[in-house]
């Protein structure tokens, strides 16, 4: 069985729609920890020895956040420069996160239309969340595509977003008791699509 450390990112948790929906879907299953960054650290002065052990402690680490400025709240930037330390995360001696999975889930105002060379947003979700994938490849984690809720901007239908939530929690029990194919997800845009290939019957 795997362990699960959801980072979870919202700057006004308590406005949420969809994030909160996601993140209630999933915060009682055994083997998940949520570790709310934004109510843990209001002043942005993160524990690094913290987080490190969190990061140590289990076998995935996903960042769920709403899409800002086609990149994450300010708060995992800050995470991503103070806690994956050279020496722990990446260099040569840097093998704490080796072999750990990463992956983003992301809601996003705009849909999936907008999100092409031709579209209002000009890029891929995949483009614009490369330097998240690039930083999980240079700290030798399994990079696995961004579990994408998008298009809420025109306020998703409440079936959708329970439909969407019950995924998410698919999806992380899937992973977390070993019932994922990562090899075949690996090679979708988003993570939550294909879920009848990518979830294994026990
Ligand atoms: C500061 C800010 C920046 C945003 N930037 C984007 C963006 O770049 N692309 C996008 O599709 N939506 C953007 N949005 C819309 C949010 O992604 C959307 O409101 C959020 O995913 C809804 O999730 P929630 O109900 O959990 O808050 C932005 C919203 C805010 C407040």
């Amino acid at each position: 069985m795997k362990k699960i450390l959801i980072n979870f990112a919202h700057p006004a948790k308590g406005r949420s729609n969809i994030n909160s929906q996601l993140r209630a879907a999933v915060e009682n299953l055994d083997g998940v920890t949520i570790n709310d960054l934004y109510a843990n650290y209001p002043d942005f002065l993160i524990d690094v020895a913290r987080e490190q052990t969190l990061c140590e402690s289990h076998d995935v680490i996903i960042f769920q956040h709403p899409f800002y400025w086609y990149s994450t709240p300010a708060i995992v930037k800050e995470w991503l420069d103070l806690v994956l330390e050279h020496g722990w995360a990446y260099g040569k001696t840097g093998t704490a996160l080796k072999g750990k999975w990463f992956f983003q889930a992301i809601t996003a105002g705009g849909d999936a239309t907008t999100y092409h060379a031709q579209g209002a947003n000009q890029f891929t979700l995949g483009e614009l969340t490369s330097p998240m994938r690039a930083t999980a490849h240079l700290c030798l984690m399994d990079w696995l595509p961004p579990f994408a809720v998008m298009g809420v901007h025109r306020g998703l239908p409440l079936a959708q977003v329970t439909n969407h939530a019950e995924d998410y929690r698919r999806v992380v029990m899937a992973i977390r008791d070993d019932l994922f194919n990562k090899d075949k997800a690996q090679q979708n845009e988003f993570l939550n699509s294909h879920l009848d290939e990518t979830i294994l019957r026990p």
